[in-house]
């Protein structure tokens, strides 16, 4: 199965725990590809695609994330399988908790993706609210380096079994 994993990271952490998920899911054909390089064809090609954005400013969009943005509405999600990947620091941005994640989920959602990998607990998480947390669970994998680094691992383990699981 060739999963396509599509990052935007300002000052590296979102390419490491890309890089940790490619290395977790080695038993399929990986593309892992920074969004600020990707063209439209990647996505339209792509049958499953995984998308990793951190958070910045006040609850926005990753930098490269929002450029790319706009070539969203070019591309036809149905039929896709799209899961989500958020990192943000839910001790000092407590409100805004990896809502880039949530972003990207509200503009993919709508273009009827089949979403995947959704549906985490937030237990082991101490944040206010997020964009990314609908129905009591996250609609991804949220990661904080800046706070639990120590969690990161296991968390990226876990989520890629559950992952692997709905391919
Ligand atoms: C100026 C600034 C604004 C930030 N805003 C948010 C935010 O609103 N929500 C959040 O969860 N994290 C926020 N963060 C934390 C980053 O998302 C976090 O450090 C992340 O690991 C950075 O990943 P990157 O290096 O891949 O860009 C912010 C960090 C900085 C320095």
């Amino acid at each position: 199965m060739q999963i396509t994993i599509l990052y935007g990271s300002s000052a590296g952490a979102t390419q490491n725990v890309a890089e940790q998920i490619a290395e977790n899911l080695s038993a399929h054909e990986i593309k892992l590809l920074d969004i600020n390089k990707a063209q439209i064809e990647d996505l339209q090609e792509a049958k499953v695609l995984i998308l990793g954005t951190s958070t910045w400013g006040d609850g926005d969009l990753q930098d490269d994330w929002d450029d790319f943005s706009s070539n969203l509405d070019l591309i036809d999600f149905r039929g896709k399988k799209v899961a989500f990947f958020g990192l943000g620091d839910q001790d000092s941005y407590y409100d805004t908790f990896v809502d880039a994640m949530g972003i990207l989920y509200e503009t993919i959602n709508k273009k009827g993706a089949t979403i995947i990998a959704g549906g985490i607990e937030a237990e082991g998480y101490d944040f206010g609210s997020s964009r990314a947390f609908i129905d009591g669970k996250f609609i991804g994998l949220a990661i904080d380096e800046d706070n639990q680094s120590n969690l990161t691992s296991s968390r990226i383990a876990q989520w890629s079994k559950l992952l692997e699981s709905q391919l």
